[in-house]
């Protein structure tokens, strides 16, 4: 049996791993997600989407698909943050009462355990999770944020640093300094993301307070990964330290690869009107991602895509991460006793 510390997300959770792999929509990632399940962490299942009409419905279909794959408990995301003219997404309400709906099944309940909203502001949904015995944990890029959320009733705070891939935040806090603030700001468990891919990033996390990690762009660079064109994990593996660039998304900043898709934008950025963006961006976002066109596709990922090396195998991975971590931590406890030696008696 391998290694594991406390935690009390872990606990809350009842997953042996505080090893969560974050939403990566609008892709499904329920293979994904009942992989990191089955290995012991947290997996997450992505929502479909914020225009498909049939949305809701569809999320249910891979909530049940999970369920076939795993007893273990997972979670579900939804992003419930505003356009770019201040309206909340519209189909944000309509998925949080899918999600809850879904857990009205005792069988989905027993697996389902978590749904992380993410983007805006938790209050927007927070009646309509409250007393679904779904665990709500939102996803914040500030202290602000966080104790606002917490505030508003969540049960985990999921605090993200700019570095993360994907949706980024509109004020630039790195994992570093974000840390250990909202984990001194809040007494909820706080689950650290952005930048997160090895045993030392898990031991950093911990010391800087939190009681789980998150990764996202580690999980697409995987053997497991039935979502995206295998291209792009290789274009995550191939990057260069620092190749990584935000970008104004259809939802405020995302983080990408520095593809030349991103040179183009600028320049459309100047004559397009938000209409004509939005549908560049999306058709983008489906060749890079779906289609594998390296140079013509936007690639979300974070500025850890320059430390990653290789495609991970999930079942091997989470628990393998944790031993790292543990290892990272044991060693570090011999170099302090080592320098607390008289040097020069
Ligand atoms: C390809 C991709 C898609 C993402 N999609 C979502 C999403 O649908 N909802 C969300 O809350 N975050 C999304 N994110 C952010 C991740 O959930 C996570 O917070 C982030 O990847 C963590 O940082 P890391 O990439 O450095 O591990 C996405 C990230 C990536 C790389």
């Amino acid at each position: 049996m391998t290694r594991t510390f406390s935690s009390r997300f872990a606990d809350l959770l009842g997953i042996r791993y505080p090893i969560v792999q974050e939403g990566l929509g609008p892709y499904k990632t329920v293979r994904l997600a009942a992989a990191v399940s089955e290995a012991g962490g947290l997996g997450t299942v992505s929502m479909p989407g914020m225009t498909d009409p049939d949305g809701p419905k569809v999320l249910r279909g891979y909530i049940e698909e999970c369920c076939a794959l795993t007893d273990r408990p997972f979670a579900v995301n939804v992003p419930v943050g505003k356009d770019s003219t201040g309206t909340v997404l519209p189909f944000s309400a309509a998925y949080v009462g899918a999600v809850v709906d879904a857990v009205r099944d005792p069988e989905i309940a027993r697996r389902l355990r978590m749904i992380t909203t993410s983007a805006g502001a938790p209050g927007v949904v927070r009646d309509l999770i409250a007393g679904s015995g779904l665990i709500h944990a939102h996803k914040v890029g500030g202290t602000r944020q966080a104790v606002r959320a917490q505030a508003d009733g969540v049960d985990v705070i999921v605090a993200s640093g700019y570095e993360a891939g994907g949706h980024t935040h509109s004020r630039p806090v790195h994992t570093m300094v974000l840390g250990p603030s909202v984990c001194a700001a809040v007494d909820v468990p706080v689950v650290l993301a952005g930048g997160i891919h090895d045993g030392a990033g898990v031991a950093a996390a911990l010391a800087l307070g939190a009681d789980a990690v998150a990764l996202g762009t580690r999980f697409v660079a995987s053997h497991d990964n039935t979502d995206w064109h295998p291209a792009y994990a290789q274009k995550i593996i191939d990057t260069a330290e620092g190749d990584d660039v935000v970008f104004a998304a259809v939802y405020g900043p995302s983080r990408a690869l520095n593809t030349p898709a991103l040179a183009e934008l600028a320049v459309l950025e100047e004559t397009l009107d938000v209409a004509a963006l939005t549908a560049w961006k999306d058709d983008r976002l489906i060749r890079g991602q779906r289609d594998g066109e390296m140079e013509a596709g936007i690639l979300p990922a974070g500025n850890v895509s320059g430390a990653i090396t290789d495609l991970i195998h999930v079942a091997e991975f989470v628990p393998a991460l944790v031993e790292e971590a543990i290892a990272v931590l044991e060693g570090l406890a011999g170099r302090v006793r080592a320098t607390t030696e008289e040097r020069n008696p």
